[in-house]
């Protein structure tokens, strides 16, 4: 949330600095600005503009009044918490002095009670965000005879909240400054000049090493220089290491969407997560589980924690991890489990799904875990995040970088990593043969030509999509690991199209949400695949339930399940998998069906309103 770039080198600042945020886009799009501190001999100055929506409003600006081409600076493109989206609020913002400009992610608790301390100082504030106190204090610091670095560690210890705060001093033109915590930030370090940003996809041109920062730290950049040391002014420690991917996964490649193209990766994100975990003697190996045989053995529940997609992936989870391990398995909104008092000891193991692995409620409940003594384990996407940092064991899901804001190949992956660690525990826990988890790992490794055969039978969703573009309101439906699938085909829609969409336990239609069934009123009904024959049987019977009340009903069901044709007006026809692997075939319908949808109405699909892909605030 908010996406956040500095950079000090010979380099033209601000044209590093646009091109940085636009690879950030993802993070906020409210509003975007940019200053940059330059020199000539008339002495230094700060360049600044910002601009009120998304970055091609300020680029436009600075197009018809250019910025100086040296000097270092810092940008940001906006995710608004504390004031509305126009030019005012938009950062970066200045010091009353003109001195400091300063950007921000995150929230500035105590903000109030600084800005009337600043206010009984005669300093009075412009805009309405939290930001704007911060520039003053830092100006505050720096008349005091500090330095930036220094003041920023003064400054950073009276604020409450989470903050990444990224500035530079209209007197140091060689130096830009960041300081973070609860919330993220990366250093890159380029031949001869060095970057900070929310995310390393916002120097992914220029160099694909990075180093990352700790919990309360304090970096200083210069050219070819990085200083990094915590807000009590001691040398820190940092990890640097090597980005794995490169520009080329940044591009859309002739798509008309991220969210499209990362669909359509889903058989390589999904066949990337699977490399190298299952050897050929027949065992599963998860190399960067850092949590000991004995300790798994002892684990005797498991908490899954997440938001939005990534807590529906975890709902799938729970059904496969208690069929397969026998260890009871809850699954909670990240953000209600610290809140609750949750049962949590040393034998509870606390698995926290995350794409970004900087959503800030997921990580404020792994944090809660582990005080309360829990492990934890992190289901992650982003090497260098928080979240895996902070846990005691990562599974990585290598899906490549994912843009989109509505999140696709990172639910796959999280599907498969969530599998994985389920076979895993089984296998640890001799609650599986052998053979059932190589025939289970058979089925995984086909997946990936499993789900290119439903993008490759996509045109029906794709028509459908088409005719239903007018629809205000459409219903989801499934049972057992459909009911998970169902929330997310939901979901998709509320965030793509903007229109009311609901998912539903099928079983529990009949005791509320049948009474919404209308005439014409579209509802797409998961089906189990045959062979559990119970389950499939019932949520046959429960379309016809909604058929008879008008629903026109679209039915994902395998391809040659003939007791769904007389009862579906749209068969989307499935590939033959397994009940509890389903998740991954029936998925990606509705998202190429969401992402239509929203591409008829014109909706920008990669950007919807109102959302933005990392949530770094509570
Ligand atoms: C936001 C995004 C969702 C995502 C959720 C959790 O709400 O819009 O697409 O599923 O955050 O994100 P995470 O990075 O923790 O998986």
């Amino acid at each position: 949330m908010c996406g956040i770039v500095g950079y000090v080198g010979p380099g033209p600042a601000a044209a590093i600095i646009m091109s940085g945020l636009k690879r950030l886009e993802y993070r906020g799009y409210d509003s975007a600005g940019v200053a940059v501190v330059t020199s000539d001999d008339a002495g230094s100055r700060i360049a600044l503009a910002k601009r009120a929506g998304k970055i091609g409003n300020l680029a436009g600006a600075l197009d018809a009044e250019p910025m100086p081409v040296d000097g270092v600076g810092v940008g940001h493109t906006r995710w608004a918490t504390h004031g509305v989206p126009n030019d005012l609020n938009a950062h970066p913002h200045l010091s009353f002095d003109g001195r400091v400009a300063v950007v921000h992610n995150g929230i500035i608790e105590n903000h109030a009670a600084l800005r009337a301390e600043l206010g009984a100082a005669g300093i009075a504030t412009v805009s309405d965000t939290d930001t704007e106190v911060v520039a003053h204090l830092l100006a505050q610091e720096l008349e005091a005879g500090r330095r930036l670095p220094d003041a920023m560690r003064a400054v950073c210890n009276r604020l409450d909240g989470a903050f990444t705060l990224v500035a530079v001093d209209r007197d140091d033109p060689a130096t830009v400054v960041g300081a973070r915590r609860n919330s993220p930030l990366v250093v890159g370090i380029g031949d001869g000049e060095s970057y900070l940003a929310s995310d390393v996809a916002a120097f992914i041109d220029h160099t694909r090493e990075a180093i990352e920062l700790g919990q309360d730290q304090v970096v200083e950049i210069r050219a070819g220089e990085v200083r990094v040391t915590g807000f009590d002014g001691r040398p820190a420690q940092t990890r640097p290491y090597h980005v794995d991917w490169d520009t080329s996964a940044a591009q859309k490649d002739g798509y008309d969407w991220f969210m499209r193209k990362e669909i359509y990766e889903q058989p390589k994100a999904v066949a990337d997560t699977l490399l190298g975990r299952y050897d050929t003697d027949g065992s599963l190996r998860l190399d960067e589980l850092r949590i000991s045989e004995s300790e798994l053995r002892r684990v005797n529940k498991i908490i899954i924690v997440a938001c939005g997609t990534a807590f529906y992936s975890g709902l799938v989870a729970k059904y496969a991890i208690e069929h397969w391990t026998r260890i009871a398995c809850e699954v909670e909104l990240a953000h209600e489990f610290r809140y609750r008092d949750p049962i949590v000891d040393a034998n509870t193991l606390v698995v926290c799904i995350s794409q970004s692995g900087e959503t800030a409620d997921s990580l404020m409940a792994i944090r809660h875990a582990s005080e309360q003594g829990a492990r934890v384990l992190a289901i992650c996407n982003t090497n260098g995040s928080t979240i895996p940092r902070e846990s005691d064991a990562v599974i990585y899901t290598h899906a490549g970088p994912e843009i989109g804001v509505a999140s696709t190949k990172g639910f796959t992956t999280q599907l498969v990593a969530c599998y994985l660690l389920g076979l895993y525990l089984a296998q640890v826990r001799g609650t599986l043969f052998g053979d059932e988890i190589a025939r289970l790992m058979d089925e995984l490794e086909q997946m990936p030509q499993t789900i290119q055969g439903v993008l490759d039978d996509a045109e029906p969703v794709l028509k459908l999509a088409a005719d239903f573009a007018e629809q205000p309101s459409v219903l989801f439906l499934g049972r057992h690991v459909g009911y998970p699938v169902a929330l997310e085909g939901a979901l998709k829609l509320k965030e793509l199209a903007y229109i009311h969409a609901e998912g539903f336990a099928a079983g529990e239609l009949k005791h509320g949400p049948i009474a919404l069934i209308d005439q014409g009123l579209p509802v797409f009904v998961v089906v189990p695949p045959l062979g559990r024959d119970m389950l499939h049987d019932k949520v046959v019977s429960n379309i016809a339930e909604i058929r008879a009340r008008g629903a026109l009903t679209v039915v994902l069901a395998e391809e040659d399940d003939e007791a769904v044709g007389p009862l579906a007006d749209v068969w989307i026809r499935l590939p033959k998998v397994s009940t509890l692997l389903q998740p991954l075939a029936a998925t990606v319908p509705l998202q190429l069906f969401a992402c239509e949808l929203a591409t008829r109405k014109g909706h920008d699909v990669d950007q919807p309103r109102n959302l933005a892909k990392s949530v770094t605030v509570e």
